[in-house]
Formats: structure tokens, C-alpha cells, sequence
């Protein structure tokens, strides 16, 4: 191999990619989002910044995630109260495979918020799947803002289980049907 870039894997890869010419274009900003916290919609506007348009793609049944707390329906209209605002992000659920969903939108990447680096190794590993199925559809990673790099949607709902303030972690309205569903009856001691 010789000491050019057109010469490298990388760049047979993008020439046989099909290309539509314009910069900017679709992404998917892909999750269980169960619930969506301040994080994920300040990743979904950051991306929603820097693409012409942004699908959040809902996972309808996440593989590894053995119940989610809201339904599909559910999520999808949390996302959609909270992003009405931005004109260029529409919310959709799914049920296939991630880079089907992607190729579906027309989208050329797949935006994805990274926290800390206990993501790293689930994100790398998901970034080589999603590149052998479909080396056209860029992964792309936005790194959390600092004030929510300790948040997830399993620790919030944690918190909401035992009653703990949600203030600042979630959309008011998400907080309010969390601590409904999932508060538990303080146990009195004998
Ligand atoms: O951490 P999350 O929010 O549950 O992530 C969900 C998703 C779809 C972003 C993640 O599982 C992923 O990147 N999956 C790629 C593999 C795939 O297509 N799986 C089928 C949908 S679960």
C-alpha cells in the first residue's frame, strides 16, 4: 500500500458509499429512552444543530433491557413534548435493526451521546457491529455536557423508585409519571 489516502481501505470504502453530495443531511439519534433525560435531549439538540434534520429512533423491545417502565407510545410522546421546538427533529419508534432503521431515513450517521468511559467499551462494540453490517452509515459520538455526565436512565429510575428528587434529570412531566409508576410504599418499622 502506498503512502496515499485514496490508496487505504478507508477511502475505497467511502468512494463505493453511496454519496448524496451534501453536507449536514439526516441522522438518527437512536435509544430505549426510558425514560429521555436532560442528557439525551441535550444530545438530540446539539445533533439537531449540526444536521438539516435528526430522527430520534425509539426502540420499540431493546435487546438488552429485559422490561421498559413505558411503553413504546409512551416514550415517543415524552420525546415529542419535549422537542416540539425544534422543527427539524421528528420522533419515530422501531423494532429492527439499528442500521435498517438508519438506511430506512436516509441517514447517513447515527449520533450517540458518550458519558464517561464506562460507554466506551458498550459504544465500541455496538460502532463495529453497526460498521460491518453497514460501513456507509457513519457512528458518530457527541460527548455529554458536564452537568449530565453522571446521568442515566437507570439511575433516575433508581432514585424514583426510593423517592428521590428528579429535579434537573428529567423533563418535569417524565418525573411526575415516573415517581407515579414506579414509587414504592415506605415500609413502617415494627
Ligand atoms: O442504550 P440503549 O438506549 O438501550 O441503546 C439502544 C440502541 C439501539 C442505540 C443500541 O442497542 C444499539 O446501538 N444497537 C445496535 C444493534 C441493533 O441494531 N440492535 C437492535 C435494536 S435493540
Amino acid at each position: 500500500m502506498g503512502d496515499s489516502f485514496a490508496e487505504t481501505p478507508n477511502a475505497a470504502r467511502l468512494a463505493s458509499a453511496p454519496h448524496d453530495g451534501q453536507k449536514g443531511g439526516m441522522a438518527v439519534c437512536p435509544g430505549s429512552y426510558d425514560p429521555v433525560t436532560l442528557g439525551h435531549l441535550d444530545i438530540i439538540s446539539r445533533a439537531a444543530h449540526v444536521f438539516d434534520h435528526v430522527v430520534v429512533g425509539v426502540v420499540d423491545h431493546p435487546v438488552r433491557k429485559k422490561k421498559t417502565v413505558f411503553t413504546v407510545e409512551e416514550r415517543v410522546a415524552f420525546l415529542e413534548a419535549e422537542l416540539e421546538n425544534l422543527p427539524n427533529v421528528q420522533v419515530k419508534p422501531f423494532d429492527t435493526l439499528l442500521v435498517d432503521f438508519a438506511r430506512e431515513n436516509g441517514a447517513k450517521a447515527i449520533v450517540k451521546g458518550l458519558r464517561a468511559i464506562s460507554d466506551f467499551e458498550y459504544e465500541f462494540e455496538m460502532n463495529q457491529l453497526n460498521r460491518k453490517m453497514a460501513p456507509d452509515i457513519e457512528s458518530l459520538y457527541l460527548f455529554s455536557a458536564p452537568q449530565f455526565t453522571f446521568l442515566s436512565s437507570s439511575g433516575v429510575k433508581e432514585l424514583a423508585t426510593f423517592g428521590g428528587d428528579l429535579n434537573g434529570m428529567v423533563p418535569p412531566r417524565v418525573a411526575a409519571r415516573l415517581q407515579e409508576a414506579l414509587k414504592r410504599p415506605r415500609t413502617e418499622k415494627i
